[in-house]
């Protein structure tokens, strides 16, 4: 079985956001545009991913006559970028849901083990009754995504949604596996890990590349 034959596990497919995937991989794509593609691409995949927002009908007049029509509901959503590349994605929600909160997990994976360390975590109050869209370019390992998720649920968070860029088989079969539950949206699932624990072909360190701290 494909590891995308779930519902939960949501690999989209739009020829934009496939257009500007394949820029963003390439090495040659600077600082500048690299940090505007993140946050186009995070427009496009927030639009799929915000699809269930819940809806209710208000009264509005129209010049022509007056009509119950439907708007989003409540402003309960929270935004949290996995530091640092997480950030690059915020600004693209925030356009689609300008009043979402905005809360911070920061994650680095060592560079020799490739395990996550915890090193950051503020969140919205009322984290429980939130609903909570994680954020982060790279699923490699899926131990980062494993570990902010593990995170939000002891913080009391309940409804999550996942959403990345750039995804590796052994990933998503990692996060899946361990929150069957969470909807995980992927832009682009790629071939496989290499000996570093870097998607291939991927495209890169993600953090390095939107703050512009190449080696
Ligand atoms: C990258 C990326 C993810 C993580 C994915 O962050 O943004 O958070 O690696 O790898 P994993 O699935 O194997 O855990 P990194 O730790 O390099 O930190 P940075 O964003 O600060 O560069
Ligand atoms: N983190 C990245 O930024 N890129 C990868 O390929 C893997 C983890």
């Amino acid at each position: 079985m494909e590891i995308t034959d779930t519902p939960n596990v949501i690999l989209l497919d739009h020829p934009l956001l496939k257009h500007k995937i394949t820029l963003l991989r390439k090495k040659e794509t600077g600082t500048n545009e690299f940090r505007r593609l993140v946050k186009e691409i995070a427009v496009l995949e927030g639009y799929e991913a915000l699809r269930g927002l819940k809806t209710e009908l208000i009264e509005v007049e129209t010049p022509i006559e007056t009509a119950k029509e439907p708007v989003i509901s409540g402003k309960k959503l929270c935004f949290v970028p996995i530091l640092r590349a997480g950030l690059g994605m915020v600004d693209g929600m925030l356009e689609l849901v300008p009043s979402a909160k905005v809360g911070h997990i920061g994650l680095y994976r060592d560079e020799t083990t490739h395990e996550p360390h915890e090193y950051f975590c503020k969140l919205p109050g009322n984290i429980e009754d939130r609903e909570v869209f994680v954020l982060d370019p790279m699923l490699a390992t899926g131990g980062s995504a494993k570990d902010a998720i593990k995170l939000l649920k002891e913080r009391g968070a309940r409804k999550i949604t996942f959403i990345c860029i750039i995804a590796a088989p052994e990933g998503v079969r990692v996060f899946h596996e361990a929150y069957p539950d969470i909807p995980l949206y992927i832009g682009a699932l790629d071939r496989c890990l290499n000996e570093n624990a870097y998607i291939c072909p991927g495209l890169g360190d993600a953090g390095d590349r939107i703050f512009g701290t190449l080696k």
